[in-house]
C-alpha cells in the first residue's frame, strides 16, 4: 500500500516536471532584449527577465516568433514605490500603418496610489477601443499573471486567470477583428509623464531611477508563423486555447470584474463619440 501510494507519488511527479519542462520558460530562447543599451537583461539561466528605466532611456523586449492566434502568458511584477509617469507595455502587434494590435499597459501611480491597467484592440490601424481597470491587489508586491488568448473567435485579457475583457469576432456585422497578419509580443518599460499618472498631473521622481520591471514564467501556447506558414497547419486545430471561449460562469466573473474594477469604458463614452458608440459597443 505505501509502497504503491509513493511510487503514484513519484510518478505524479515526474509527470509534472515533465509539464514543467515542457511548458517552462526560457527567455534566452524564446525572447531578445532590443533596445535599452544593458538595461533590459536576461537572467538566472533564462528565468527571469528584468527591464529597467532611468533618465536616459527605457528598455524593451520581444518574442523571437511571431503568432498567427496564440495564447500569451507572463508573470510581471510592476515597478514598485512611486512609480509615477512610467509606463510597463506588454502587447502583441503586427507590423505596418494598419497593423493589429492587443495591448495591456500598467500605467503607475505614486506609492500606496493604484496602478491603472489600461488595454486597447487595433484592427487594421485602427484602435480607439480602450477600457481601463483597477487591480483587486498590488501588481508590485508579487508577480502576477496576465494573459491574452487571442483565437479565430476571440480576444480574451486575462489577470490570474481571471477573464477582465472579452473582444469578440463580429466580423458578420462587418467589424474588423484581427486574423490576417502575424504579430509578435513585445514589452517595454518607458516614461509617459505627459499623460500616464492622474492624465499628466503627477511627474516622474527621477530621483527614484532606476525603476524596474520584472517577468517569468513567459509561456507561449501558439500557432507560430513563419516564411507564411503557420505551425498549425491550415486545417482546424486541436488545442484548447484555439477554440476557447467564456461558458457562462465565466462571462458573470468578468462581468463582476468589470462592475467593481473598470474605471474607463470606451462603450460607454458619449461624449467622445458623438457620432454614435462603435458598432461593437451594442452587439452581444
Ligand atoms: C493614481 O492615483 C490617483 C489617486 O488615487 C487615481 O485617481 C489614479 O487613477 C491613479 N492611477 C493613475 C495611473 O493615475
Amino acid at each position: 500500500m505505501a509502497s504503491s501510494s509513493s511510487s503514484l507519488l513519484a510518478s505524479l511527479l515526474a509527470f509534472s516536471l515533465l509539464n514543467f519542462i515542457a511548458s517552462a520558460t526560457n527567455f534566452f530562447q524564446n525572447c531578445e532584449v532590443t533596445w535599452g543599451n544593458g538595461r533590459g537583461q536576461i537572467l538566472n539561466n533564462g528565468d527571469l527577465l528584468t527591464l529597467s528605466l532611468d533618465k536616459t532611456s527605457g528598455s524593451g523586449f520581444q518574442s523571437k516568433n511571431e503568432y498567427l492566434f496564440a495564447k500569451i502568458d507572463t508573470q510581471i511584477k510592476l515597478v514598485p514605490g512611486n512609480s509615477a509617469g512610467t509606463v510597463t507595455a506588454y502587447y502583441l502587434s503586427s507590423q505596418g500603418s494598419t497593423h493589429d494590435e492587443i495591448d495591456f499597459e500598467f500605467l503607475g501611480n505614486l506609492s500606496g496610489d493604484p496602478y491603472i491597467l489600461h488595454t486597447n484592440v487595433f484592427t487594421q490601424g485602427k484602435g480607439n477601443r480602450e477600457q481601463q481597470f483597477y487591480l483587486w491587489f498590488d501588481p508590485t508586491a508579487d508577480f502576477h499573471k496576465y494573459s491574452i488568448l487571442w483565437n479565430p473567435q476571440h480576444i480574451i485579457f486575462l489577470v490570474d486567470d481571471t477573464p477582465i475583457r472579452d473582444f469578440k469576432n463580429h466580423e458578420k456585422e462587418g467589424i474588423a477583428f484581427p486574423k490576417d497578419q502575424a504579430m509578435r509580443m513585445y514589452s517595454s518599460l518607458w516614461d509617459a509623464e505627459d499623460w500616464a499618472t492622474r492624465g499628466g498631473l503627477v511627474k516622474t521622481d527621477w530621483s527614484q531611477a532606476p525603476f524596474t520591471a520584472s517577468y517569468r514564467n513567459f509561456n507561449e501556447d501558439a500557432c507560430v508563423w513563419s516564411s507564411g506558414s503557420s505551425s498549425c497547419g491550415s486545417g482546424s486545430n486541436s488545442q484548447p486555447w484555439f477554440s476557447q471561449e467564456l461558458d457562462s460562469a465565466s462571462q458573470a466573473t468578468m462581468k463582476a470584474v468589470q462592475n467593481k474594477y473598470m474605471i474607463y469604458n470606451y462603450c460607454t463614452d458619449k461624449k467622445r463619440f458623438p457620432q454614435g458608440l462603435p458598432p461593437e459597443c451594442s452587439l452581444p
